[in-house]
């Protein structure tokens, strides 16, 4: 494997992990951190306060300076929190030293609030002159791949060149990474999927069992899909890594701050509170505001996000919604979804 210069746009939990899976595959990253004191400290001590069991490699460099990380490096990876990209990638076009044809690799996941768009539409439009775009996506709390337990992603863009390409930069025994071409399909698994996990939440702050989460889950995956198939990606692959794998992983995970959000609020938390004892982001909220827009404007079917939505932003108490979802028409398991 040839290395790599890589710019990683995003110092938080998830950019600084994959970071040090770019470093151990001896490719040259410099990490552009927002937040000054982070990254003042992920330069000196090597670490984040918010996941202390991750070593920054000596080999990253760090900047807060934007200009600085962009140049001379046209592979991009970019993962600040969803509702930042759009700015990031505004001050990261202003620097000058974004290169026209850059390779960008999308590892956020959420949709913006208020446009519904994806972070790869985003990205284009707010520079045009990019390169191909990648989605990285996949079951992957930092806190695990930071202490180098297994994990496998997936590589997914229309270029297959491209996903190929970023799939060799990150793979090694214990970064396992597939490839697709259905972009759209991964990208918009790994948003949606934070949405269950906030509803997985509530069902465990009701203490409602394993069998009404494992129901929750997979009807999830179900309403997903359709949105996805109604938004153009294809149904094989809600039931890949990047959609089934990822709804298990965040619906089932402890470490998961979307289930965390959910729980405080099936335990009778408004909204406001839950979010103010959260010290993380919890993307499943702001998705779920547009999950209901973009279903409502295609006319799909997604009983479970009309619920959250209910719950979330109308104040509907939770027990109310599990017993309004149980006790909808009944129909086949199938409907609606493309086969
Ligand atoms: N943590 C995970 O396990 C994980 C796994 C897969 C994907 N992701 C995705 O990665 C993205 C980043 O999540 P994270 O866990 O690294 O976040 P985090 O909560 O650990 O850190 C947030 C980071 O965003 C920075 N930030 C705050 N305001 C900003 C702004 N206006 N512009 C740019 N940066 C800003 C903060 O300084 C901080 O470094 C999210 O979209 C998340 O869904 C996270």
């Amino acid at each position: 494997m040839t290395p790599e210069r890589i710019a990683v746009l995003g110092g938080g939990s998830w950019g600084a992990t994959l970071a040090a899976q770019l470093a151990l595959n001896k490719h040259d990253v410099m990490i552009w951190e927002f937040d000054p004191k982070v990254a003042e400290r992920l330069s000196t001590d090597r670490s984040l306060a918010t996941l202390p069991e991750l070593k920054i490699p000596e080999s990253i460099q760090i900047t807060n300076t934007l200009a600085d990380a962009l140049k001379g490096r046209r592979l991009v990876l970019s993962v600040t929190p969803s509702q930042t990209v759009r700015a990031t990638f505004q001050a990261a076009v202003k620097t000058g030293t974004f290169e026209p044809g850059s390779l960008v690799i999308s590892a956020s996941k959420g949709l913006e609030d208020g446009t519904f768009a994806t972070m790869s539409q985003i990205i284009r439009e707010t520079f045009p002159a990019v390169g191909d775009i990648v989605i990285l996506s996949g079951p992957s709390h930092a806190e695990e791949v930071a202490t180098r337990k297994p994990v496998a992603l997936v590589s997914a863009s229309s270029s297959q060149k491209a996903a190929e390409r970023v799939q060799d930069v990150f793979v090694s025994d214990l970064f396992r990474v597939y490839t697709s071409d259905d972009a759209l399909g991964v990208e918009l698994g790994g948003s949606l999927k934070n949405i269950y996990a906030v509803a997985c939440g509530v069902v465990d702050g009701l203490d409602l069992g394993d069998n009404t989460k494992a129901a929750l889950l997979t009807r999830g995956l179900a309403e997903m899909t359709r949105l996805g198939n109604a938004m153009g990606a294809k149904t094989p692959t809600f039931y890949g890594l990047s959609g089934l794998g990822d709804l298990i992983v965040t619906c089932g995970s402890r470490h998961s701050r979307n289930r965390l959000l959910g729980e405080k609020v099936g335990s009778g938390k408004t909204l406001a509170q839950a979010l103010g004892e959260m010290t993380m982001v919890a993307e499943g909220v702001v998705t779920c505001r547009a999950a209901q827009q973009l279903a409502q404007d295609r006319g799909v079917n997604m009983p479970i996000v009309n619920e959250m939505y209910q719950i979330l932003f109308a104040g509907k108490p939770a027990r109310d919604s599990i017993k309004d979802l149980m006790t909808r028409q009944t129909r086949a398991e199938m409907e609606g979804i493309v086969v």
